[in-house]
């Protein structure tokens, strides 16, 4: 057989199911929208190590770098200086790490960066003073090192239950513990924003 039979036959790759079967993928490829090619360009580039991504956190666009195992909470503490947001435990059990990703409530300590890429972030130094202001007046904290998770959970919680009762707010936050046992008070102070305080 001669150099150029080899090139032409069925050898050479060049098959019919071959040609289909690339028709068919270049069809699917320009069927995606920009938003699936993006994130399909973002999945593919994880395996490459460091790189820039850009979301907004507490209204401000922000750009960071990081690496496929960075978390939201690392980047938010490290790079961003918001250490609102505590490492309390690496899975999320404790809420304290409780951040709004495009206004829902998260843990920032289970969150890979890397799936924030254009997203909104919401820490406690970005939320309003009214749930704030009712944990004070409430006393709703000991050593503080669960309130910021608190804080925003009652925030998202509130923001979609504005009118909860207390048996609601509870079922609310029960995804967030408190190892001094303030529960009593922030249960009052979330009550008290659904009856108007905290605010001004
Ligand atoms: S106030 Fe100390 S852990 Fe909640």
């Amino acid at each position: 057989m001669t150099e150029s039979s080899q090139r032409s036959g069925p050898r050479s790759g060049f098959t019919r199911r071959a040609f289909l079967k690339g028709s068919s993928a270049v069809a699917a490829a320009t069927a995606l929208t920009t938003e699936q090619a993006e994130a399909q360009a973002a999945q593919a580039k994880i395996a490459k190590g460091e790189q820039s991504i850009r979301l907004t956190v507490n209204g401000k666009p922000r750009a960071v770098k990081v690496e496929p195992r960075t978390t939201l909470l690392e980047v938010l503490r490290q790079q961003l200086d918001l250490t609102g947001a505590k490492p309390v435990s690496t899975d999320g059990s404790s809420g304290a790490s409780t951040v709004l990703l495009n206004g829902k409530p998260v843990m920032a300590s289970t969150t890979l960066a890397i799936t924030c890429r254009g997203k909104s972030v919401t820490t406690v130094e970005g939320v309003d003073n009214t749930v704030p202001k009712a944990f004070v007046a409430a006393d709703a904290q000991q050593c503080g090192f669960c309130t910021p998770g608190f804080v925003v959970a009652v925030k998202a919680f509130l923001d979609k239950n504005p009118n909860a009762s207390e048996a609601q707010i509870r079922s609310g936050l029960n995804g967030n513990i408190c190892r001094c046992g303030t529960y009593a008070n922030v249960i009052d102070a979330a009550v008290s924003v659904v009856k108007g305080g905290g605010n001004g």
